[in-house]
């Protein structure tokens, strides 16, 4: 039998996994002591239980340790398998050393989460220098992707899209989107100057006048990229800009100053953020059933 259980912050989307898997929802008590340190405690036994730790990895620093902890509590505790869903997967960014000394951290992070997981599925990784998560898991790690989400909102909701990728990194996704809802796209030049200094050049638009932008990227951060894309389509006589995302990890403040610049945001509900339109829990519920089909843990 399996038991899902949320790490604080993620209860929507563990009720939702529990329910398409008809599993049992479990639960975890989790505080910090006054000190910082975090405590953990599964109120629901987990002994020859397949065990789905549901913990989206956006601000992961925070996080990690109570993850961690749950995860080894769950071994002790006799746990047969211990997934985890993390439908954000944080620290894929940093896939090489950019300037001399710097730590690879997506090297790091995928050794400790292979310390401690038997499966790990995730959603739209930044798989950019990688080509796939085996190249840094150790352990079983599944990609799900959400271009077949995104572009079902997007031909549900848009008429006349042109999509726009802010940069080459983005064409992989904005071109699976594209095509998934026989949409053009046009992709674009990013010059990154600082964590939220960010210009972007947008050649090769001409034709699309009257259609409606639509921005399209896996990530939104600080936002800084959407924003200056925004920039430079209205520039061009765009208007009614949209934005479209598989994750937004934006806080609040960062989300009201994109709102400035952009008419409409919609992102999966892989992080809570209040755009979560795109709802990814039944593809995460299909890949676990599936891999754990094909290979029951012992
Ligand atoms: C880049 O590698 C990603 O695909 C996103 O474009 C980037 O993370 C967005 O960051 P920000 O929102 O801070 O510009």
């Amino acid at each position: 039998m399996t038991i899902v259980c949320a790490l604080p912050g993620n209860e929507a989307m563990a009720q939702q996994l529990a329910t398409i898997l008809d599993a049992q929802l479990g639960h975890i008590e989790s505080r910090r002591f006054p000190d910082g340190e975090s405590y953990v405690r599964f109120e629901d036994g987990v002994d020859r239980r397949h065990v789905v730790l549901v913990c989206t990895l956006a601000h992961p620093d925070s996080q990690i340790l109570r993850l961690l902890f749950a995860a080894d509590a769950a071994r002790d505790l006799g746990a047969r398998s211990i997934t985890l869903v993390a439908p954000y997967l944080a620290y894929m960014r940093q896939d090489k050393r950019f300037r001399v000394g710097e730590a690879v951290s997506s090297r790091s992070f995928a050794r400790l989460l292979s310390g401690s997981f038997d499966r790990i599925i995730t959603v739209s990784p930044h798989l950019h220098r990688y080509k796939a998560l085996s190249d840094l898991y150790s352990v079983e790690a599944v990609a799900l992707d959400a271009a077949p989400q995104l572009a079902a909102w997007l031909t549900g909701h848009v008429a006349r899209p042109i999509l726009v990728g802010p940069d080459s990194e983005s064409e992989q996704w904005v071109g699976r989107v594209a095509r998934l809802a026989g949409a053009p796209y046009v992709v674009g030049r990013k010059l990154r100057t600082g964590d939220r200094a960010v210009s972007v050049e947008l050649p090769g638009l001409e034709g699309f006048a009257g259609r409606r932008p639509i921005i399209v990227d896996d990530v939104i951060s600080s936002g800084a990229t959407l924003a200056a894309t925004a920039d430079r389509l209205r520039a061009a006589g765009f208007s009614g800009i949209g934005c479209l995302a598989v994750h937004g990890l934006q806080n609040g403040r960062d989300t009201s100053k994109l709102l400035e610049k952009v008419d409409e945001l919609v992102t999966s509900d892989s992080v809570p953020n209040g755009h979560g339109l795109i709802g990814l829990a039944p593809l995460i519920a299909e890949a676990f059933a599936r891999s754990a089909a094909a290979s029951p843990p012992v």
